[in-house]
């Protein structure tokens, strides 16, 4: 297969074809810029030529506090007992935090684990938040909080899932990704539908809602498997599945659903987390007490860590090495946690961010009265949005949405700014979610760039 190459990206385009001789194109999902990223701070990434992309994507939803921020790297730094004025001389070694100390307890995780749960606690609806199960990824995660459902009571097997949510691709997290109709699908697994039809518009959360048909779909599942099932499991909002967001009163349903019928209510915010739907934590924002939540991505800021958090009896219910792995609970990774956290909570990073989330709502709203353009749904407050498309002018929304992540990198030319963004979602949905920190100067340039090109593009 031939790499992706653009004209006037010299460095870029022999980065591209490198890359194609040394790793399978599986590794990434397909995005017709493949952008290379020499270097980035805060929401601005530099291509090798030098070129600024304002990040529209935040690696996926994991940098929420930019890239290389200074205090933050401070602090992981001094977590790990780093010196931040240059490594000491004269010895091959120094000591400081381990880096890894597999089945030993490190005060680091101990420190990590403390200060998690008391900020999950401390947000309104973090009642049930009692243990922390580490992990390295976010499917790690959700496949970690569904063995401790299964394993409260072996007898229970049957999992609910919401469909078209996006979980991840390995193990019992793809078994609950998608739908029926995806080819390995686990015999365990029994899916509702999303109200998709009522996310029309940015946050209608507290927009009316029948929750008849879906109160239905559950009766339904209850009638067929009654003490079978065991859990329940979905995102607050539909993120990989094409950004859409409910409203509150479809996610209450569910949880009086597992309350009413003994089923352990599981949040998958791994996405969500850490400030996307403007709060700390998306359960906060709809009104959820769950009974785990599975974090991911911006736990961590770019550090791989990940963790699936809840009542003490659920993941008590495993014995010893049921869950455990190489990675989880890793100092390396609790240094970023801590360091995620002490931000969060030296800095009102969310107060900070409403400026800027309401200028790219603004803009990114006027690109409906482009012909391309079908919808764009999103947080309202927060930072997450998806900008859909339609069959318009003999192309179809999935060439729109391909050729809307082209024009955005190509910007204002080969010497000035882009938009960078990922290959769309659900083939014709646009993601945007820049880190929280982007200042409302960035966000209005940024947004207004994305404009000029989606009108350069509608003709
Ligand atoms: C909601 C949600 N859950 C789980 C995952 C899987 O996380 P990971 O890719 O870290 O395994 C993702 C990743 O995009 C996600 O968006």
């Amino acid at each position: 297969m031939n790499a992706i190459q653009h004209p006037n990206e010299p460095r870029s385009n022999a980065n591209r074809e490198a890359t194609a001789h040394l790793e399978p194109v599986a590794l990434r999902t397909f995005t017709p810029t493949q952008a290379v990223i020499a270097a980035s701070a805060g929401a601005i990434h530099f291509t090798p030529e030098g070129r600024r992309l304002y990040d529209y994507t935040s690696g996926v939803l994991v940098s929420n506090l930019g890239h290389n921020p200074t205090e933050w790297t401070r602090r992981y730094f001094a977590y790990m007992g780093w010196p931040t004025n240059g490594l000491p001389t004269g010895g091959p070694y120094f000591p400081a935090v381990p880096m890894t100390a597999y089945n030993a307890i490190t005060p680091i995780e101990v420190n990590a684990s403390k200060r998690l749960l008391d900020v999950l606690r401390a947000a309104p609806g973090g009642a049930r938040m009692e243990r922390v199960m580490w992990a390295a990824s976010g499917s790690e995660a959700i496949q970690k909080a569904l063995w401790a459902a299964l394993a409260r009571d072996r007898t229970r097997h049957v999992i609910v899932a919401t469909r078209f949510g996006f979980h991840g691709k390995k193990g019992l997290a793809n078994a609950i990704t998608g739908s029926e109709a995806d080819a390995e699908r686990d015999p365990r697994v029994r899916f509702v539908s999303f109200p998709m039809a009522e996310c029309g518009d940015v946050s209608l959360r507290d927009a009316p809602f029948d929750p008849a048909p879906y109160q239905k779909e559950l009766d339904a599942l209850l009638h067929q498997f009654g003490r079978k099932l065991t859990a329940l499991v979905t995102e607050p909002y539909l993120g990989g599945g094409g950004s859409y967001h409910p409203p509150k009163a479809y996610l209450q349903l569910l949880q009086r659903f597992c309350r009413d019928n003994d089923l352990v209510f599981v949040l998958d915010e791994v996405q969500s987390n850490f400030g996307r739907t403007g709060s700390l934590f998306a359960y906060e924002t709809y009104g959820l007490e769950p009974d785990v939540v599975v974090l991911g991505k911006g736990l961590g800021n770019g550090v791989p860590v990940a963790a699936a958090v809840g009542r003490a009896d659920l993941f008590g219910a495993m014995g010893y090495g049921e869950a455990s792995d190489t990675w989880s609970a890793n100092p390396l990774c609790c240094a970023a946690v801590l360091a995620t956290l002490d931000e969060f909570g030296a800095r009102d990073v969310l107060g900070a961010m409403k400026e800027s989330s309401s200028i790219v709502e603004r803009g990114l709203v006027e690109l409906k009265a482009l012909p391309f353009v079908a919808a764009v749904r999103g947080e309202r407050g927060g930072m997450v949005w998806g900008v859909e498309t339609r069959d318009h002018a003999g192309r179809t929304a999935a060439e729109w949405a391909s050729a809307l992540v082209l024009a955005a990198y190509e910007g204002d030319g080969p010497q000035g700014d882009g938009v960078h963004l990922l290959g769309p979602l659900a083939k014709k949905v646009v993601r945007v979610s820049p880190p929280l920190t982007i200042t409302p100067a960035e966000a209005a340039a940024s947004v207004a760039l994305l404009a000029r090109a989606a009108q350069r593009l509608a003709g």
